[in-house]
């Protein structure tokens, strides 16, 4: 178990030029031990950045990062432990694989953490296992996988690290509808099997309705909103003001709902709106 906090996180790029942006403006969260956490906000409102603080790559300017309790760069030798802990898969991250094979590719991590072959090994199989690779693809090349199966690759790598916070930086970004649900599959089942936290960012408000138990809303810098997806998505107007989209079913909801037909709270979810209006008709 592993919990995380940011106390009053600041950090700016560029910092002392004319380019200096502040990208993370006095953060205060604390993450949900073992539960999925989305994180949302427009594109620019430093959702990256505040991934790259939880994962140890950036040092906060202003405030601490905290595991279970304990700021991760009072020791500043010990940064790479942290890293260990919070695997972190970055947006794109199909970029990142280099090596002949994606077995080795995947044997990346563990190998830095001076792991035995056989331990490697068996990393390896449950990664791949866990992100739905076929043994068959792991004496390919990365060249002749397609992008979701790279996708899935880059992911079991950091997986293989058996990290205790698990943190991707939108990764279902360009894949086609069937390899994003695949992805999201996957990330539910992995923490459901392993108890695991995961932080997950993304553009896509249906697949954070669906997936987290939590959300974290970033607006210009800084954290707007940190609740349930009911409640975020209970207040269209806060989050269309912040440049969001809602997801396609909270805004048929609000349709129907001037119509006079309330479908209730939580309801985001093109199956759950179905069955809700199956169980509605049935009542008439
Ligand atoms: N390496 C960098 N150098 C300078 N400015 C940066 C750098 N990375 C990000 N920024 C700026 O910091 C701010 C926050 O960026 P960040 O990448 O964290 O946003 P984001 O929410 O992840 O955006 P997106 O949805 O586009 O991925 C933006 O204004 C961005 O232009
Ligand atoms: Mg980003």
């Amino acid at each position: 178990m592993a919990r995380i906090t940011l106390s009053g996180v600041s950090y700016s790029y560029g910092k002392k030029t004319p380019y200096e942006i502040k990208a993370l403006d006095g953060v205060n969260i604390e993450i949900a031990d073992g539960k999925i956490t989305g994180i949302i906000g427009h594109t620019g409102s430093g959702k990256s950045t505040l991934v790259g603080a939880i994962g140890g790559l950036i040092e906060p300017d202003e405030g601490q990062v905290l595991i279970d309790g304990a700021d991760v760069w009072k020791n500043r030798k010990k940064i790479r432990e942290h890293r260990f802990r919070v695997g972190l898969v970055m947006q794109y991250p199909e970029y990142q694989l280099f090596e002949e094979t994606i077995r080795r590719d995947i044997a990346f991590g563990p190998r830095n953490m001076g792991l035995s072959d056989e331990e490697i090994e068996e990393r390896v199989v449950e990664a791949a296992r866990f992100v739905e690779l076929p043994e068959a693809l792991l004496e390919k090349s990365p060249f002749e996988l397609s992008g979701g199966e790279k996708r899935r690759a880059a992911i079991a790598g950091v997986i293989a690290m058996r990290p205790d916070v698990l943190v991707l930086d939108e990764p279902a970004a360009g894949l086609d509808p069937r390899g994003r649900a695949a992805i999201f599959r996957n990330i539910a089942e992995y923490r459901r099997a392993t108890g695991k936290t995961v932080i997950i960012v993304s553009h896509s408000m249906e697949d954070v309705a669906t997936y987290c138990d939590e959300l974290v809303v970033m607006s210009g810098a800084k954290v707007i909103m940190h609740d349930t997806p009911n409640k975020v998505f209970s207040n269209p107007e806060f989050l269309v003001k912040n440049g969001l989209d809602l997801p396609q079913i909270a805004r048929l909801n609000m349709y129907l709902r001037e119509k006079g037909i309330d479908l209730g709270e939580g309801i985001y979810t093109v199956e759950g709106a179905f069955n809700k209006i199956m169980e509605l008709s049935s009542k008439k």
